[in-house]
């Protein structure tokens, strides 16, 4: 564990809502963040982190669906600069939930099926077909670059209940 473990700001911090600029190049700072948000995401534990949630307004995404907590679960981490969606088709519903998003889970619609461009920290380009679960992470994942949360996704009555549940628990935070 590094000695700065950054904090995964929470909504509704005002930063998650910005939209995040393209990296233009690939800084040691940027490889920095990126292992650094790979290092939050597999401790939190999640499956995808973007730079925003750290309070990074820049277009970079960290994504692994295929680790799980299991000792012999193999690690295949993803370091996305400048990720887009360039075409989807289909519907799918699932439920998600975000690390920027405390103790909430609710069904979102999304494409069920996605074509993502992105390049690596070696500036390759790369190109995936994904469907499932890996095309609602690059969906969710992506929507954070653009200020965009999942609750956003979801019916209004739904989201109303959750910002009172989230205020009345911030404010328990705060008294005690
Ligand atoms: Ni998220």
């Amino acid at each position: 564990m590094t000695a700065r473990l950054l904090k995964i700001l929470q909504f509704p911090d005002a930063r998650l809502r910005r939209r995040s600029k393209p990296v233009e190049q690939v800084t040691p700072a940027i490889r920095a963040l990126a292992a650094e948000m790979l290092e939050v995401m597999y401790d939190e534990p999640g499956i995808g982190l973007a730079a925003p949630q750290l309070g990074e307004a820049i277009r970079l995404v960290v994504m692994d669906t295929a680790w799980s907590e299991s000792p012999d679960a193999k690690r295949d981490p993803h370091v996305m600069l400048n990720p887009e969606i360039v075409a989807r088709e289909g519907r799918q519903v699932s439920s998600e939930g975000c690390l920027s998003v405390p103790d909430f889970q609710a069904e979102v619609e999304r494409a069920a099926r996605v074509v993502a461009r992105w390049t690596d920290l070696e500036g390759n380009p790369h190109e995936e077909d994904a469907s499932e679960l890996r095309a609602v992470c690059f969906q969710h994942e992506i929507d954070h670059l653009d200020g965009v949360l999942f609750i956003d996704r979801i019916s209004q009555l739904k989201r109303s209940l959750y910002k009172k549940k989230r205020s009345k628990a911030l404010k328990l935070e705060q008294g005690a």
